[in-house]
């Protein structure tokens, strides 16, 4: 019988999650069926339930609704927590488990295909919303020292104040940056999707710096700025779509996909 999964978000008809999972079942053999579900603004909980009552395995969920769903899950992993958000919902035995692998999947596009490693690199987060959250837990474990850069500079300390038992993560203004520079530089504001820029000082970029920007689809103005600072590798969110697809595939089904003819598809 066909497993069913579905993404769920508001708008959703942009998605590109339900093309990728279908490439990863073509390729892994996988019978599943997986749909681009458009949920309500107050429906989240009520078409969780739909789901779960109609015998759907599992859901990825998309913004707006990370923290709703890591709020109704009766278990969460150990990254969801950390995160305080969940992407990727299972459905077992009536009870609803969370995980989140937005993390894992940019440390798998930025360390495996950019082969940029984070060990001992100084990444500059920018952002200290649900989409910086989501990461910043998984660049620190992968051994970066990191500075995180908000326009309000409080939602960055009470961000970095997590991190107070375990090591050194510093809280910044976006004026705060001038004259100092950075590895890797990830814009995980949403600035972008409104065509906007964060204020950022020049010389943040080294000739060998990774600019990456956790949105997709368009040649962001903070891309731009980045190649004209001479950053030379500039990276979008594509990347990090389909890895974080490829994890939320591989708990599902227990198989993992080959990403890369996935990536080159989307690109093309
Ligand atoms: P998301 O889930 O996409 O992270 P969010 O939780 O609303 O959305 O967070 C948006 C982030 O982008 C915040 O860090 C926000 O800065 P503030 O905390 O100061 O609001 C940041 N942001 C949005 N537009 C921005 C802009 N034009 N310049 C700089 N930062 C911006």
């Amino acid at each position: 019988m066909t497993d069913k999964y579905a993404v769920i978000g508001h708008p959703i008809s942009h998605s590109k999650s339900p093309l990728i999972h279908h490439a990863f079942a073509v390729q892994t053999q996988q019978d599943i069926s997986y749909q681009a579900i458009e949920a309500p603004l107050d429906g989240f909980k009520s078409t969780i339930e739909r789901l779960v009552n109609e015998g759907y395995k599992g859901c990825n969920v998309t913004v707006p609704f990370k923290f709703e769903a890591f709020k109704l899950c009766n278990q969460l992993t150990g990254r969801a927590q950390a995160a305080q958000a969940v992407n990727t919902l299972f459905f077992r035995d009536g009870e609803v488990l969370g995980d989140n692998t937005d993390g894992v999947g940019m440390l798998a596009d930025i360390e495996q295909n950019l082969a940029c490693k984070l060990l001992f690199k100084r990444v500059l987060l920018l952002g200290a919303g649900g989409a910086a959250h989501g990461v910043i837990w998984q660049i620190f474990n992968a051994g970066a020292t990191i500075t995180v850069a908000n326009r309000t500079l409080e939602k960055a300390r009470q961000m970095v104040s997590e991190f107070a038992p375990y090591g050194t993560v510093i809280a910044s203004t976006f004026e705060g940056l001038e004259g100092k520079s950075y590895d890797v530089i990830i814009n995980a504001t949403s600035s972008s999707l409104a065509d906007e820029l964060p204020p950022l000082p020049d010389g943040l970029f080294k000739p060998n710096s990774l600019a990456y920007d956790m949105m997709y689809g368009k040649h962001s103005l903070f891309m731009k700025f980045a190649a004209e600072q001479g950053a030379s590798h500039c990276a979008d969110g594509l990347g990090m779509l389909v890895e974080q697809a490829a994890e939320a595939f591989f708990k599902w089904r227990e198989v993992r996909p080959d990403t890369a003819p996935v990536i080159a598809k989307l690109r093309a």
